[in-house]
């Protein structure tokens, strides 16, 4: 085996699994497809922790949830050129359900006390962490991601929608880490256009953070990577990442900026459309 085999062999496993991916250097990886169909073909006991942000399918049913993203993200209409994406029609039953499936297969993916970190807005943060245990993880706590005052009030009389949160839970007990921890439990940190390549786009920073409950060198499942921020925060890092992603237009975005990352540099988004 070479030194970049050696250096990146849990990747090369996964390869082994599921084939040739969209896009692959220096340890991150997309495949193109669907979440659960290729979840179903990863190996066993491999990953140190699953790092996602999956469709919320927010919002009461009839309103919110079956609406184009591009009209429920961006309440201007005016997507800035940013591609929609699908996945976002369930009602609350059915997204407990479904999550429950791919977090299920994760967990089997997943080595002993692997942590589980996903993505969540107020509405579903309950059923997100309903879904969690389902699939088999412990769960253990709730991270707070601060989006700061730019963030929504519907009107004058609301708080602000301005935390998502981030459930977290381990594969069995909670390591007992000696080269890193404990994590921050809550981050404040804004979302800036420049850093943001897709509708619900999590910042750079803040995946930064999260990644580092991954040993470095270790290796984190996104299964629904989007403009893979999980992916350019692990190569960074120094981390491995693999990544799932339905939409083609998402992958190639995605594989731009992992290869502007891993030759040092963040790529600006850049608007296509008028302001
Ligand atoms: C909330 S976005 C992730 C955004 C990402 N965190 C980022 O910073 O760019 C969820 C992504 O999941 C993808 N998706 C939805 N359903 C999917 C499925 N069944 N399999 C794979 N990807 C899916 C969507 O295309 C979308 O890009």
């Amino acid at each position: 085996m070479n030194m970049s085999l050696k250096k990146y062999r849990q990747t090369e496993q996964v390869k082994l699994s599921l084939g040739k991916p969209f896009f692959e250097s220096q340890g991150i990886a997309i495949y193109q497809g669907d979440s659960l169909e290729l979840g179903s073909q990863l190996p066993h006991s491999l990953f140190d922790a699953l790092i996602t942000d999956p469709p919320y399918c927010s919002g009461a049913a009839g309103t919110s949830v079956g609406a184009d993203p591009a009209k429920k993200y961006c309440h201007s209409g005016n997507t800035l050129g940013r591609p929609s994406f699908g996945g976002d029609f369930r009602d609350q039953r059915s997204f407990k359900y479904w999550c429950s499936l791919w977090i299920g297969q994760a967990l089997r993916a997943c080595r002993d006390t692997a942590y589980s970190l996903v993505f969540t807005d107020w509405r579903q943060l309950a059923t997100m962490i309903d879904a969690l245990q389902a699939g088999g993880f412990c769960f253990k706590g709730l991270i707070s991601w601060d989006k700061g005052r730019g963030s929504r009030a519907p009107h004058k009389g609301f708080f602000r929608h301005q935390c998502e949160y981030i459930p977290w839970g381990t594969k069995g007990a909670v390591p007992r880490l000696m080269d890193r921890g404990p994590f921050d439990g809550c981050y404040q940190i804004p979302v800036l256009q420049k850093d943001k390549h897709h509708m619900t786009g999590k910042p750079t920073p803040l995946m930064q953070k999260l990644v580092q409950c991954v040993p470095a060198g270790g290796i984190s499942l996104d299964p629904f990577c989007g403009s893979g921020t999980t992916l350019v925060a692990s190569a960074l890092e120094g981390r491995q990442a693999i990544g799932f992603e339905a939409s083609e237009e998402y992958c190639e975005i995605a594989a731009r900026r992992i290869e502007a990352a891993q030759r040092g540099e963040l790529l600006k988004f850049e608007r296509t459309t008028a302001a």
